[in-house]
């Protein structure tokens, strides 16, 4: 449109469809006013008809082709909802859709863009994930997913951890670092640490063109769009499904389920953004049961397994936005310090969709109910027995074990939103958060 912006971020942008010219770290470009350092901090002035000249830092000219960014204008604004983040949860079925329709081909899963045959993929000894704040989360889910289908062991660090701890890989490791931005100073730190020991990175990442994607050796996308919000929702929903994808590519390659299962666990998926949407039209239940708790002052998540995963990404939805301090535990470790914290009238929200774990989880949600505490309990349909153990209940559509945190991080999602909104909460630009963590 006749103007010109630098950014360090596309989805910054505000603009209809937008060519864009994606610079590399040191790149210096010369326009029709001068030589240009780019700055991201900076708008430089480049106009839009000055011709661009890059070089890199050796003054070497080297190409630089412009690229459409597919910019739909109408992503980046409210359409009608009061908060970017009540929108963006309400974008989850389509999101969700969005990242795994292209990758299932008939009965099977296919994701070119791994760039590996299947003979490499047998030859993965260890993944290790690598990412911060949400996408860590993310990540905590896939090991339990990874290791439990496709019994390949998984490490996950956060980034600013995993950097400087000079960590152990091994041949046949393969690195996979998660970002919604794909800007994070920590986790491209971690990709490039990676790199240089001359190891493989795969990237799930959300932005197109940004830094960890064109680092990465190979990238998967989540589609999930541009997300605003500060507090991540539907792109933490995209990046569960990716690893969803790649734990069931690996699995069949291995031989790890049968072929039954996994077409049961392909229906599953299919099945999972119509059981968002449902749970996402039971927001005025939620909402009630959180306008309780807008006073509150510490909340615990509890969980164990894939629902310790769960509450953590639950935990931090909550502490983001609303400002309430709170913590996830994994529920056996209740009784070695958390228990003390316990004081009438205490929320404890305790997630259970792990059949082979619901009873373990039971006798720790007695635990603290003896204690005074108020237990919100998210499970699945059918398992009534939690009731006697919990004084609110919150079901989730049936889902294989392995796929119940794409449902039950909905109610906490909107629980946190609408006990920011009630506290009167900038719930779209939390103080002191950022959206993309470029600095360390
Ligand atoms: C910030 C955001 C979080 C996000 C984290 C990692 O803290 O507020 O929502 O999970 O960064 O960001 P990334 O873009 O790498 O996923």
């Amino acid at each position: 449109d006749g103007t010109t912006s630098t950014l360090s971020d596309s989805s910054s942008n505000s603009d209809e469809d937008a060519d864009a010219v994606i610079f590399s770290k040191g790149d210096l470009t010369i326009n029709g006013s001068g030589t240009l350092n780019i700055d991201a901090k900076k708008n430089n002035g480049i106009k839009a008809n000055d011709s661009l000249h890059v070089y890199n830092v050796d003054e070497e000219e080297v190409e630089k082709e412009a690229v459409t960014i597919d910019w739909d204008a109408e992503a980046a604004e409210k359409a009608g909802y009061e908060h970017f983040m009540l929108k963006e949860m309400y974008e989850q079925p389509k999101t969700v859709a969005d990242t795994l329709s292209p990758r299932i081909k008939g009965n099977d899963i296919v994701i070119e863009e791994l760039g590996m045959s299947d003979a490499e993929l047998l030859s993965i000894k260890k993944i290790h994930i690598v990412a911060c704040g949400s996408a860590y989360h993310a990540g905590v889910t896939g090991k339990y997913v990874l290791e439990g289908l496709a019994r390949i062991p998984v490490e996950v660090d956060l980034a600013s951890e995993f950097r400087y701890r000079n960590p152990i890989l091994e041949d046949g490791a393969m690195v996979v670092v998660i970002s919604q931005s794909g800007e994070t100073a920590d986790t491209l730190a971690a990709l490039r640490e990676s790199k240089k020991r001359g190891f493989k990175v795969l990237g799930i990442v959300n932005v197109v063109g940004s830094s960890i994607a064109r680092e990465s050796d190979n990238v998967m996308y989540t589609w999930a769009g541009p997300e605003i919000a500060v507090a991540t929702t539907k792109a933490y929903s995209a990046q569960l499904i990716a690893l969803y994808l790649l734990a069931m590519k690996f699995a069949r390659v291995k031989h790890t389920v049968t072929e039954t299962e996994f077409s049961d666990m392909l229906g599953d998926l299919a099945r999972l953004p119509d059981q968002i949407e449902l749970l996402l039209n039971n927001k005025n239940r939620i909402q009630r049961f959180a306008n309780r708790y807008i006073a509150a002052k510490d909340v615990f998540f509890i969980g164990r397994g894939i629902d310790y995963a769960i509450s953590m990404e639950g935990s931090l939805k909550l502490k983001e936005i609303s400002y309430i301090h709170s913590e996830a535990y994994a529920a056996g470790e209740l009784k070695h310090g958390t228990i003390s914290l316990i004081e009438e009238g205490t929320l404890v929200a305790s997630v259970s969709t792990q059949p082979a774990l619901y009873k373990k989880t039971i006798s720790n949600m007695v635990e603290v109910k003896s204690r005074g505490a108020f237990v919100l309990a998210v499970t699945c349909e059918g398992n009534r027995e939690i009731e006697k153990a919990s004084d609110y209940v919150i079901y989730i559509p049936q889902t294989n074990p392995f796929f119940t945190n794409s449902l039950a991080i909905i109610p906490l999602q909107l629980f946190s939103y609408y006990v920011a909104v009630g506290k009167g909460c900038d719930v779209d630009k939390p103080r002191n958060l950022a959206k993309s963590v470029t600095v360390e």
